[in-house]
């Protein structure tokens, strides 16, 4: 309106016909801007909506494509890993269950967080009862198939959740927790680790087995400066493998979590393919409660 009264002011000392054309294109300026101030704001939420939708979408297929990966990764036993893990778990089948049904039938209840594919069946001691949890609902159908060739384990529920979300499991109702391969990605280590305290019954065990940053940088530093450039300045380690992180080390987070005794060896894992040697460096151990 403002504008308006400009302009037929300015009118008065020119022509009528100049005029006129003065006083439409400015009423064409401010339609148009009209236009946009009322469209802006849908614009900007129909650009918002489909970004949101976007990233939906490229999460959704990463995740699908992941959990097909780590199936073709784990399809066939790799046995000098398997080694190494049966060493690890040996321990598990002197644990004896602070549950008192299942210390009668001589089980114990195990919880595997980030269980993937279910690549650990096969050391579990026979009559285990099984919960696990994983926050990629694509590994579901990999897990049954896989769970169904070992009759040695009970297993109860699968959570869609992460480590450090698991309200539905009771303080204090598992024996053992296990955890392979998963702490590179989670984005909260202490945050997970105390819900494992929380989870575990008094004396109850933490086995874990990750990789980690590499811990001999004068031998290796070719493979440490791979470790940094993977994860960071060409980032495709964590876009393939849902954010694993090559250059970490939690070690340190498990010794001072609040655990009453932490075992554990850094050491260099054997791997499937040259492809996989950025993941050589490991280290593995049991944490008591
Ligand atoms: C490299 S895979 C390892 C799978 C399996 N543990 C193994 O040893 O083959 C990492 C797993 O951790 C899961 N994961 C990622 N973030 C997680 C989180 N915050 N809490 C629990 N699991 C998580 C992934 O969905 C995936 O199943």
């Amino acid at each position: 309106m403002g504008k308006q009264n400009r302009t037929v002011q300015t009118c008065l000392g020119t022509g009528a016909q100049e005029c006129g054309m003065m006083v439409s294109e400015t009423d064409k300026e401010d339609v148009g801007c009209l236009w946009w101030g009322n469209q802006a704001n849908t614009i900007i939420l129909v650009v918002l909506v489909f970004l949101w939708l976007l990233k939906k979408l490229i999460s959704a297929t990463q995740h699908r494509w992941f959990a097909y990966v780590m199936h073709l990764c784990t399809k066939d036993e790799f046995i000098p890993l398997e080694e190494v893990k049966r060493d690890h778990f040996a321990s598990m089948s002197s644990i004896i269950s602070q549950d008192p049904e299942l210390r009668k039938k001589n089980a114990i209840k195990i919880l595997e967080i980030g269980v993937g594919t279910g690549v650990n069946f096969a050391h579990y001691p026979k009559g285990s009862h099984l919960v696990v949890v994983d926050p990629n609902p694509n590994f579901k159908s990999y897990y049954d198939s896989n769970k169904g060739k070992f009759s040695n384990i009970l297993t109860e529920e699968f959570f869609v959740t992460t480590g450090d979300d698991m309200g539905m499991i009771d303080e204090g109702s598992v024996d053992v927790v296990v955890v392979t391969l998963v702490l590179c990605s989670v984005n909260n280590i202490a945050k997970v680790l105390r819900e494992i305290l929380r989870v575990l019954a008094p004396g109850g065990k933490f086995y874990f087995m990750e990789h980690i940053v590499e811990f001999d940088v004068k031998k290796h530093w070719w493979r440490r400066q791979m470790q940094d450039i993977f994860t960071h300045w060409l980032p495709v380690w964590p876009f393939i493998f849902d954010g694993c992180q090559l250059n970490r080390d939690m070690l340190p987070d498990i010794q001072k979590a609040g655990f009453s005794k932490v075992e554990a060896e850094k050491y260099y894992a054997p791997v499937p393919h040259w492809v996989f040697d950025p993941e050589r460096p490991n280290m593995k151990g049991v944490a008591t409660k």
